[in-house]
């Protein structure tokens, strides 16, 4: 039996990421979510737009030059009794393959919209990810400070677009210049917005009921006449908020807010910690770990280096599934069977890196990797089970890269692969010839290369167009057709970072070919770690 400590402290955690289309509010929720976890002491210190400041959890030069944030961070902070882990993931398209890897390791997410444009394509493509995991969504309406669309509207699109029963928490009154605040649906109040207050944590002006006189004397009568009108028919036309559905990723509570303005964040927060799922089980061959068993486990779902250039290493994240990590333990990494000693795992309090002494499960830890820990390792206190689902993604962009200096081949060659283990970018060795191929899921990956082989490995290397359309990993079951086909096939065929075979298609039609003619080999889109 799990002690009742150790019970504690896993049902106080709660893991999420945030979803959203770029300039949706992400950065900005972040900040403030922070604020509130009182991780930092005044907003604006994640990413101070305009005032040289950046986000402390935008690490990399190149972000800073772009102002994108590529790499994934990690931040606890406590809030209404809970431990709240807050997985930063990029919110650039080149980088979503960190993204979706970053979405195996929450146990919900928050989908941020910006509410003056409605669903966009990014927050799509979010969803229809967490769908395979059936992951709990809240949902945040942002910039309630500009003029936004209807808010029914709003709540109409999300349910036949993306698919999931809306059930508003608080609803808003007014927008733009005349955003006056929300009313709380479940608490029967009306809290006030007021300007200028983005910077802290504002003063909470509320007003009890719906037909309280003193509502129409701080919105105005007709404001107050509006909102209990529009939630007459809220309440008729949208769903009630109910557990289950939400805990089965059916149903979304929505709120409204302005992250800019500081408003509203807070109640999201509120729901969130309230309902969001405590740390969840995750699935290996197997059978399913559940986060209350004694015995260490966790999975990695990211590499990084060099987030802080005075510490020149690499991090491995890794997501605790089941018991607690004690400085000085000892694991096992499942892939190698080799039991190692870590004494000096890292945490993430708002971007500064602390040793922790003990952690539990739904949190993350940053193991320090000298090249031997790959995406998707399962960690164990000696048990054999491996965590399954953290995806690789055929690239649909390619290029040949070659060295500016050829007497550094070696150490190409050896950034690239440490480069394809951390999942920043797909190598592809074909075996015909020594080329190297770079292949990426979206074009800003192939800057991030030339940039990071330059400052981390010393080399200097350009690329060169190549005709290839796309990836597969191939498999057979059957080892002597396996044989025919790497024979029949040599010319297209490549090995992977991890030494995966692959199959190189200079077009779709030959790739349509390549998978009539050998029926027997299976072409695979995605490969799981
Ligand atoms: P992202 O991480 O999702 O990409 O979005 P981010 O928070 O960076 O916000 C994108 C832009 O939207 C920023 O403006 C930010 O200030 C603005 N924004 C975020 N929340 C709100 C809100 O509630 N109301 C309004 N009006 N704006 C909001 P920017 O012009 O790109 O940056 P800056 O020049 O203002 O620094």
């Amino acid at each position: 039996m799990a002690n009742q400590d150790f019970l504690n402290e896993i049902n106080k955690r709660r893991t999420f990421a945030i979803i959203s289309h770029p300039d949706a509010g992400k950065t900005t929720i972040t900040e403030k979510v922070l604020l509130f976890g009182q991780a930092i002491q005044s907003a604006g210190t994640v990413k101070g737009r305009g005032s040289g400041q950046h986000a402390k959890s935008d690490w990399m030069e190149m972000e800073k030059d772009r102002g994108i944030s590529i790499t994934t961070s990690v931040m606890q902070f406590p809030f209404a009794g809970c431990l709240v882990n807050l997985l930063d993931t990029p919110g650039h398209e080149d980088f979503s393959e960190d993204t979706y890897r970053t979405l195996t390791a929450v146990d919900s997410c928050l989908m941020v919209i910006d509410a003056a444009k409605g669903v966009e394509d990014r927050t799509r493509k979010l969803m229809e990810v967490t769908r395979l995991r059936d992951t709990p969504i809240v949902t945040f309406m942002n910039k309630l400070d500009r003029d936004i669309r209807d808010p029914m509207e709003l709540l109409d699109e999300v349910e036949s677009e993306l698919n999931i029963a809306c059930a508003p928490i608080t609803w808003p009154i007014g927008c733009g210049k005349e955003f006056k605040g929300v009313y709380h649906l479940l608490r029967d109040e009306t809290i006030l917005y007021s300007t200028g207050q983005g910077h802290t944590i504002q003063e909470v002006r509320t007003v009890k009921g719906l037909d309280n006189p003193e509502l129409d004397a701080q919105i105005g009568d007709e404001l107050a006449e509006l909102l209990r009108e529009e939630l007459e028919l809220v309440v008729g036309a949208s769903h009630e908020f109910e557990q289950e559905a939400f805990l089965a990723g059916e149903l979304t509570p929505v709120y409204f807010g302005t992250a800019l303005g500081n408003f509203g964040v807070d109640h999201m927060l509120e729901g969130l910690t309230e309902w969001a799922p405590k740390p969840q089980p995750r699935a290996t061959e197997e059978r399913d770990v559940m986060a209350q068993e004694e015995k260490f486990s966790g999975f990695v779902f990211k590499i990084q280096a060099n987030m802080d250039p005075k510490h020149r290493d690499r991090v491995a994240f890794l997501r605790i599934v089941s018991g607690k990590y004690e400085k000085g333990m000892k694991m096992r990494q499942v892939r190698t069977g080799k039991d190692v000693r870590i004494s000096d795992a890292l945490t993430f309090v708002a971007g500064d890196r602390e040793h922790v002494e003990e952690a539990y499960p739904g949190d993350i830890i940053g193991l320090h990797n000298h090249g031997s820990i790959q995406i998707g390792d399962t960690f164990t206190q000696g048990d054999s089970f491996k965590f399954g689902g953290i995806p690789n993604f055929a690239p649909e962009m390619f290029r040949r890269i070659r060295l500016k200096d050829p007497l550094k081949q070696k150490q190409l060659l050896k950034g690239l692969i440490q480069l394809s283990e951390e999942g920043a970018v797909q190598v592809f060795r074909p075996l015909i010839n020594n080329d190297l191929i770079v292949g990426a899921v979206g074009v800003l990956q192939f800057d991030v290369v030339v940039q990071r082989l330059k400052s981390e490995y010393k080399v200097e290397a350009i690329y060169e167009p190549i005709s290839v359309a796309t990836a597969r990993w191939v498999s057979c079951d059957d080892p002597k057709k396996l044989q025919e086909f790497e024979r029949k096939a040599n010319a297209n065929l490549a090995l992977d970072g991890g030494d995966n075979l692959s199959y190189i298609a200079p077009t779709m039609v030959n790739l349509n070919l390549a998978i009539e003619r050998y029926p027997d080999v299976e072409f695979f889109k995605t490969r799981e770690h």
